[in-house]
């Protein structure tokens, strides 16, 4: 992407990303969930985001559906579309953990270096990336929202899994097994590697 904003300068702020970590009394983290539609990315970032604020944690979720009601209602499927869905949600994923949050993106976000791009935004150690492992066929037979369905009978071009590639992580910091596993231990798995990271007790 070109950069168009010129004589632009950098204004630092006056109160730090320390600053806001410590009046949250929590570090701020990015859980990047990955995975096909239907694989469970959106139940578990809000799941595991009730959790959280329930221990009196700063969160917020960023989530595939509704974002593209709004920042991102201008893109659409195609390979570059989802380039850039997945470039504008890094940079606000980065903003957020910059105020202090801990912020859970649940985007289908189907290309590695897309993903390691978000990752390198992040340069504190504090990006995880949790892939919601579920077969396609499961997902397909789940069909919660009628889309697979709908593709076979292609009426939605360029879906995931279908017509249009998903890579799967190399190397995650999790792996949940959406499919086998109940929700509440897919909540505990990721709860236990913040933990293991000192991002929460
Ligand atoms: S991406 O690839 O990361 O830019 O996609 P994302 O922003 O996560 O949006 C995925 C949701 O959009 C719906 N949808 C589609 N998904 C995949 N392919 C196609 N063509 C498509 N068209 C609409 C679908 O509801 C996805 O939600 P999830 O929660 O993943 O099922």
């Amino acid at each position: 992407m070109t950069q168009k904003s010129t004589n632009t300068v950098w204004h630092h702020a006056a109160v730090s990303r320390q600053d806001r970590e410590r009046l949250h009394n929590h570090k701020s983290a990015v859980l990047w969930f990955t995975g096909l539609s239907g694989s469970g990315k959106s139940t578990l970032a809000h799941a595991v985001e009730d959790r959280l604020h329930k221990l009196g944690i700063s969160t917020f979720v960023l989530d595939g559906d509704n974002v593209r009601h709004g920042l991102c209602s201008d893109l659409g499927f195609t390979d570059a579309d989802r380039v850039e869905n997945i470039r504008r949600i890094s940079e606000v994923a980065k903003l957020l953990s910059e105020a202090g949050v801990i912020t859970l993106t649940a985007f289908i976000s189907p290309f590695r270096e897309d993903r390691n791009a978000a990752r390198k935004l992040m340069p504190h150690g504090d990006f995880l990336e949790i892939y919601c492992q579920c077969p396609l066929e499961t997902c397909e037979q789940r069909d919660v929202k009628g889309l697979y369905k709908k593709a076979r009978a292609g009426e939605i071009p360029f879906f995931t899994g279908i017509d249009s590639p998903y890579e799967e992580p190399e190397r995650p910091e999790l792996i949940v097994k959406t499919g086998e596993n109940s929700l509440d231990e897919c909540v505990d798995g990721v709860i236990q590697l913040m933990a293991r990271r000192n991002i929460v007790n």
